[in-house]
């Protein structure tokens, strides 16, 4: 049985205080609401972590993830955070290869690859990004986009380690855009992945690997988008930042 994942990515919003009070928010919700089956990921600022950690240490549901880290162990990389130190305040999940950082911050399908190496190496689980432009989307050769970005960044793994990847498709075109993808393009993409997953590793494998829906999810589309049988949860932008709207999106499945 794959697992259901519904993961919050903050970005850069929220100072601490307001951060440590969505979480606690969100945290309450979640213990009192949401079934068990759900595994819950908050992924606020660096900066919020330890507190973030704190509240939801005692909560059992909710795990604590990062958005990013650098693919170095440690030294002169100054402003940069490593996965020992998101390690030492209790993350278990690391966001890479965002389209906000392969755009803004350029990084490659290479770069991602030693990313997710050292994340693996230091036993947290990546959730690793991947999607399509609008241009791509239009040419329609975006499951060929998709399915490389995964293969230059995963593909060298092993199935012990593949095995704690969780894979999140966020089309860019859809990435707080209001604008979702319809849950037929969601199903469509997620069982093309599936498919090349099992192309390399099987399809017991492959079955068990979960992929979650990005893009402008929210509570009045979750439903229709977790339906799709390919489709093992979501990874929420603004949507997490209020508390209710991310806890009704957890309660669609
Ligand atoms: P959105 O962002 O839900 O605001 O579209 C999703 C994401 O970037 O992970």
């Amino acid at each position: 049985m794959r697992k259901k994942i519904v993961a919050g990515n903050w970005k850069m919003n929220k100072n601490l205080r307001e951060g440590i009070s969505l979480a606690s928010e969100i945290v309450n919700m979640v213990d009192d609401e949401v079934m068990d089956d759900v595994t819950v990921i908050l992924n606020p600022p660096y900066i919020h972590l330890e507190s973030v950690g704190k509240l939801i240490r005692g909560s059992g549901k909710t795990y604590l993830g990062a958005q990013n880290c650098n693919e170095n162990d440690s030294g002169a990389f100054t402003g940069e955070v490593s996965v020992e130190m998101l390690k030492s305040v209790g993350c278990e999940y690391v966001i890479l290869g965002h389209s906000e950082r392969r755009e803004f911050f350029k990084e490659s399908n290479e770069i991602l690859a030693r990313k997710v190496d050292i994340v693996l190496e230091k036993g947290l689980k990546p959730i690793f990004c991947c999607g399509e432009s609008l241009d791509i989307r239009e040419k329609g050769t975006y499951v060929a986009y998709v399915s490389k970005q995964i293969t230059e960044s995963l593909f060298h793994l092993d199935k012990e380690q593949f095995k704690n990847i969780v894979i999140a498709y966020e089309p860019i075109w859809a990435i707080g855009t209001g604008v979702n993808a319809s849950s037929e393009q969601a199903q469509e993409m997620h069982a093309s992945l599936r498919q090349h997953l099992a192309s390399k590793f099987g399809s017991e494998f492959a079955d068990e690997i979960s992929i979650l829906y990005g893009g402008s999810c929210k509570p009045s589309n979750a439903k229709e988008l977790f339906a799709g049988p390919d489709v093992d949860g979501g990874l929420i932008g603004g949507a997490s930042l209020k508390a209710k709207d991310f806890v009704d999106i957890i309660k669609s499945f």
